[in-house]
């Protein structure tokens, strides 16, 4: 007999203000809201779940290949951590298969774990017939990913502090569709295909312990996050640009401030830092913005039509194939055509997949 098998899809979500520290790793709390634009489905992740209790053990397929959730990969620890919240929730005690693929562009380094835990909690809370609200899911993806919340709503998004010990007010809003600002762009130039030195989970502790300057981070961050709200309600690019420049370079000074010292930018992510500058200098005014997260790859923020004067800039730096648009997305969906496992083997589809974990990135 074939099992029910759910599918989910869901994109990842690039902040205009950071997330960098915790006030709490118990369920991922921020020391400070962060804002966010969730993507379109150029970049997407599909994750499969399927609880039986003929499966022996969780299983997590990651591009082919089978995680360790027991191993030192926290995010995949976590995943194992929320599995069994989950199903306390739902009363059910069956293992589950979940399989989930990245559809970026190939080599393209820019794996999300944001996408994969906002997809794998909205394929399982079906499977498990949970009728969760997208606040409790996002906590549950939180928990995971702490980016990973702001994935569980499409267009534009705040994730709020929040004060309680317990992160019950830590909670995503809405702060406009994909619609409210369809021309909001975000050109992305893959400068690197590496995997991040230090992963973030490690990064954001090591900041908060060592570096000096980040004392004066959640404040500044948490009116950043203020402005950036009004300035998306608004339609303001110029505030907009401004803000996420300022709260990228800041988060980046504090990280190199951490000690012993980590950069995630490289020389090419600084000469795109150098375009931006010079193409909003040669326009009068601010007409493109750069971010960068936990990572080299430059993403600069633009509206449609700058469109090709901002790639026009980035193909110096990087090939052309190298640049993609992403526009705002619509949030997680769940689909019944993309199916990844074989409900009666129990098996992912298309035996794509590899029992040793460790060679792929993810
Ligand atoms: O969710 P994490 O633990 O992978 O942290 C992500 C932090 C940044 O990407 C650097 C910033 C952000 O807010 O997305």
């Amino acid at each position: 007999m074939s099992e029910n098998v759910f599918t989910a899809v869901a994109t990842p979500n690039i902040a205009f203000v950071k997330y960098w520290g915790k006030r709490s790793s118990e369920g991922n709390l921020p020391n400070n809201s962060s804002v966010s634009m969730t993507f379109d489905e150029t970049l997407k992740t599909v994750t499969s779940v399927v609880f039986s209790k003929k499966l022996k053990s969780d299983r997590l397929y990651i591009n082919g290949e089978l995680q360790d959730l027991n191993g030192t990969n926290e995010k995949n620890r976590f995943v194992l951590r929320t599995l069994e919240e989950m199903r306390t929730l739902a009363k059910r005690d069956a293992h589950a298969l979940i399989v989930s693929e990245n559809h970026f562009p190939t080599g393209s380094g820019l794996a999300s774990s944001a996408a994969g835990a906002t997809a794998l909690i909205s394929a399982a809370a079906e499977a498990l017939g949970l009728n969760l609200g997208v606040e409790e899911k996002a906590m549950l993806a939180r928990g995971i990913s702490g980016s990973a919340c702001r994935s569980m709503l499409g267009g534009f998004v705040l994730w709020k502090r929040g004060e309680r010990i317990d992160g019950s007010d830590s909670n995503i809003v809405q702060i406009g569709t994909d619609a409210h600002w369809p021309e909001l762009i975000d050109v992305v130039a893959i400068v690197s295909e590496k995997g991040k030195e230090i992963s973030s989970s490690a990064g954001h502790d090591a900041t908060v312990k060592t570096s000096e300057l980040y004392r004066m981070r959640p404040q500044f961050a948490e009116a950043n996050a203020r402005k950036a709200v009004l300035a998306i309600k608004e339609r303001d690019f110029g505030s907009l640009a401004e803000v996420i420049m300022r709260d990228s370079d800041n988060m980046h000074a504090t990280m190199l401030d951490t000690w012993p010292p980590i950069h995630y930018m490289t020389d090419k992510s600084w000469n795109v830092v150098h375009a931006v500058q010079q193409l909003n200098k040669s326009e009068g005014g601010f007409v493109a913005a750069y971010t960068f997260d936990a990572g080299p790859n430059a993403h600069v923020i633009t509206t449609r039509d700058y469109r090709r004067k901002v790639r026009n800039a980035l193909e110096e730096i990087v090939p052309r194939e190298k640049i993609l648009d992403v526009g705002p997305g619509k949030g997680p969906r769940i689909t019944a055509s993309e199916t990844l496992i074989d409900g009666e083997r129990l098996l992912p589809r298309g035996g794509r997949h590899v029992e040793a974990a460790g060679k792929r990135r993810h």
